[in-house]
């Protein structure tokens, strides 16, 4: 899943208290409707959702969110811990934030997230200004441990895998969101790839309900939005038991989504290739609202890194899976994860990699160097890759993903896409928004437009974006 580095940015507006809430606020508590938070979200799609939904259950205690740490009564950092200087960069914001608290009497830090789940108790030793430590599984117990500590308990730590499911004690998601909306329908991951946390961090897989899926989808439709992406770590392992005791597959669930009126768009990530399933590959042919762009992350071309990173494919099983993806969906284009420099990685290995891509096309992508994490089995392997041999085989790697990135936005010059304008553009009269292949799209526009899918023509391609103008039709209506 995409790194998705991105701080909420949202209004201060006062939330009103449930009677549930209302008796976990002690009477020593000052009046709720004037605390602020903050949360800084870093890492993957999967926290920008947790960020909100965090959010959610603290509103009707009457946290208002704040796009600034500065003034805030509570500062959650939602973490990540997939590479090093993801997790560094937590102590390096907990630093600065502790010079913060010393000036505001009553301020409380919660570190949320992966860094939370994998470091537990080790936090609070390394940061003392620390008052509350909350693992991915445990969100739905935040007023709790505010509560809490108002009550003079001290500090809290939660990085339990309860038994209850959060999603059913979290409440429903607010509105006051935009149009491309993110909904988590599984969690965790079972693959163990010998490089990655995220078994650790997030815990066993495990599937929502389709009911409760398709519901929150329904409010999110009538809420204004027009497009979700379903996440999880490995979302095509989906299996959520339906009412009638069947497991549904990620496939099925799709199909059931489209059938809500006005979503317009569909998207899911993040996939492992030995999930892509026939049926889910042939609803990228018949289900028009499942856009045309996948994220199938493959890590390396060469079958030996592969075997070491416990990937359960080889290069050709990638290929084999795209060639069925293009023949139920001829347009799709492909983004995908590459890691260079895992250990054992040698420069025919590196070069198999790169003639996978030359192969295979990818109209955008995700690298990185290896990052050695601590507990993983990756970590105590032999050979480990000097780092400058890392960085050379990055830079090779990132000009070739940039050329095929750059020549495809190029390509689509002339042609009409259609945009789901989602923001004000940086420039006075323009509008952006994300074509079907998620590309950035700006154009001048109305504001009215935002929140709206419109017909764009294509008058030039570059790197990391495409501009375009309004079909006049579009243009008149709005
Ligand atoms: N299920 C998601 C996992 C998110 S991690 C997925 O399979 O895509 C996102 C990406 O981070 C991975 O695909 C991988 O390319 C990269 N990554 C994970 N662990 C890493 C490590 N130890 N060093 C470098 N990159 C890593
Ligand atoms: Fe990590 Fe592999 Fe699971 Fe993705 S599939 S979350 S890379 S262990
Ligand atoms: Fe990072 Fe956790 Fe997501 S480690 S990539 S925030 S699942």
């Amino acid at each position: 899943m995409p790194e998705a580095v991105q701080a909420n940015a949202h209004i201060c507006a006062p939330a009103p208290l449930s009677g549930i809430t209302r008796a976990l606020i002690s009477p020593r508590m000052p009046a709720p409707v004037t605390r602020k938070v903050h949360i800084k979200t870093y890492g993957c799609q999967m926290n920008v959702y947790d960020s909100q939904r965090m959010a959610d259950v603290l509103a009707p205690l009457g946290y208002a969110v704040c796009d600034a740490a500065e003034g805030s009564d509570l500062v959650i950092l939602n973490t990540c811990h997939i590479r090093e200087r993801a997790a560094e960069k937590v102590y390096s914001e907990l630093g600065r934030l502790k010079k913060m608290k010393a000036n505001r009497e009553g301020m409380m830090i919660a570190v949320a997230g992966c860094v939370a789940q994998a470091e537990g108790a080790e936090i609070m030793r390394r940061a003392p200004e620390v008052d509350i430590v909350v693992g991915p599984q445990a969100y739905h117990r935040l007023p709790q441990m505010i509560a809490e500590i108002h009550r003079g308990a001290g500090k809290a730590l939660d990085t339990e895998f309860p038994v209850e499911d959060k999603f059913d004690a979290l409440p429903a998601a607010s509105g006051a969101q935009g149009p491309a909306r993110f909904l988590t329908v599984q969690e965790g991951c079972d693959k163990f790839c010998t490089f990655c946390v995220v078994p650790y961090t997030r815990g066993a897989e495990y599937s929502r309900q389709p009911a409760a899926i398709i519901a929150e989808a329904k409010r999110m439709v009538a809420d204004g939005a027009r497009e979700i992406s379903l996440l999880g770590q490995n979302v095509n392992a989906y299996h959520g038991e339906a009412a009638d005791g069947h497991d549904w597959t990620l496939g099925r669930l799709i199909r059931a989504l489209a059938e809500i009126d006005g979503l317009a768009r569909i998207r899911y990530t993040t996939s492992h290739p030995r999930d892509m399933d026939d049926d889910l590959i042939r609803a990228h042919g018949e289900v028009p609202q499942l856009m045309p762009f996948l994220h199938l992350p493959v890590q390396s071309g060469s079958n030996k890194i592969l075997e070491a990173m416990n990937r359960k494919h080889d290069a050709d099983f990638y290929a084999r899976v795209v060639d069925k993806l293009r023949t139920a969906r001829p347009d799709i284009a492909l983004s995908s994860d590459f890691i260079v420099g895992f250990p054992g990685e040698r420069d025919d290995d590196f070069e198999a990699t790169m003639k996978l891509i030359r192969e295979i096309g990818f109209i955008q992508a995700f690298s990185f160097k290896y990052s050695r994490r601590p507990g993983t089995p990756g970590a105590a392997m032999p050979q480990q890759i000097a780092e400058d041999v890392k960085n050379a085989r990055l830079a090779a790697l990132q000009a070739e993903l940039i050329r095929q990135q750059t020549r495809f936005n190029e390509s689509l010059a002339g042609t009409v896409q259609s945009v789901l304008f989602d923001k004000i553009g940086r420039y006075p009269g323009q509008i952006g928004g994300r074509s079907p292949f998620l590309q950035a799209v700006h154009c001048e526009g109305p504001a009215s437009l935002i929140g709206q899918i419109a017909e764009v023509r294509v008058i030039k391609g570059a790197q990391n974006s495409l501009t375009g103008e309004l079909m006049r039709a579009n243009a008149e209506a709005a």
